[in-house]
């Protein structure tokens, strides 16, 4: 475990000495991660930081407004809202690779329109040890780390924390008075809820998903997983009223994990699994059915794509 203020101490002067007077940016994402990082370069380079949200529409309920509450105090920080776009780019894409490469692209975009307004030549990143770990093997493509610099021409990419662990990152975060909405929140992946969506992204799939995603939060946060959230997993039959209907399969999962490389299924109580299966399938019209998954990463994943 790191000292925290002297990791604090250290990596603003580090920030300090790479960026120089230049201009800043960091995608933002409201996860401890890049939080924790923008919080670290505002401390370090004020207000010639611009963090950059998008709002991509695969965000969890209420996320971007709690995204300009939590960072109000730096003006420079930029919304864009780009959610359309994004539904637009997903449309009819299917295989799991092909999705987060597109989210990857787009984002991309989104961010450089940015970064060139603002004339950013330096660029922050929170990377974290387990993602340049994951990164450097094949299992996945994640779309934080590695596209960014090879697009926008930045004199230097800045990952402050990429020696740290998700454990100290949240003890930094701490440090750094954030609020603990950012540091106690569970990983949420880059992707957003497009990993948790088999199949095509549909605004219709997006509405249902955020809400029971919201349920799972809630019902399951006094078991202080690592991660618990919901999937859509398929479709299958159900009967409402007098009705057969043919309604979404909801995949709830649990994990317990150190740093997301391996994790168990959580044990939960049969009470608490049936309460969140009253709520989901009562919250819309069209859940029919709702399932736990109790797979161990490995063989699993934690997400689903
Ligand atoms: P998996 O599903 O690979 O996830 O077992 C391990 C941890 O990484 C998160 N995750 C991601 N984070 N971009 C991210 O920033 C991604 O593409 C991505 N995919 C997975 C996941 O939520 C878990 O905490």
């Amino acid at each position: 475990m790191v000292d925290e203020a002297a990791f604090v101490d250290e990596a603003v002067e580090g920030i300090r000495g790479s960026i120089g007077d230049g201009n800043a940016v960091i995608a933002l994402s409201g996860g401890v991660d890049s939080s924790t990082a923008a919080a670290l370069a505002h401390r370090a380079i004020g207000e010639r930081l611009t963090p950059v949200y998008v709002d991509t529409g695969l965000m969890r309920k209420g996320e971007t407004a709690q995204i300009r509450e939590t960072f109000a105090f730096m003006d420079s920080l930029r919304i864009v809202d780009a959610r359309s776009r994004f539904l637009e780019t997903l449309e009819g894409v299917t295989d799991p690779e092909a999705k987060r490469h597109a989210i990857g692209e787009q984002f991309i975009r989104e961010f450089e329109r940015v970064a060139r307004e603002v004339d950013a030549d330096n660029l922050v990143q929170g990377t974290i040890y387990p993602d340049r770990i994951e990164s450097e093997g094949t299992i996945k493509s994640h779309h934080n780390v590695g596209g960014l610099p090879d697009v926008v021409d930045f004199e230097s990419i800045v990952e402050p924390m990429g020696e740290l662990y998700k454990d100290e990152v949240r003890a930094v975060a701490r440090r750094l008075e954030l609020e603990s909405v950012v540091s106690e929140r569970m990983p949420f992946p880059g992707p957003g809820l497009s990993v948790r969506i088999l199949g095509e992204v549909t605004e219709e799939k997006l509405t249902v998903l955020r809400e029971a995603t919201h349920i799972v939060e809630d019902e399951l946060k006094e078991h202080d997983p690592w991660q618990a959230f919901a999937a859509l997993i398929g479709k299958a039959t159900g009967v409402k009223g007098d009705n057969r209907v043919h309604g979404w399969i909801v995949a709830v999962r649990s994990v317990e994990s150190r740093d997301g490389m391996t994790a168990r299924a959580q044990e939960l109580p049969w009470e608490t699994l049936q309460r969140l299966q009253s709520r989901i399938t009562g919250s819309t019209e069209n859940v029919a059915r709702v399932v736990y998954d109790v797979t161990h990463k490995p063989p699993a994943t934690i997400e689903y794509e």
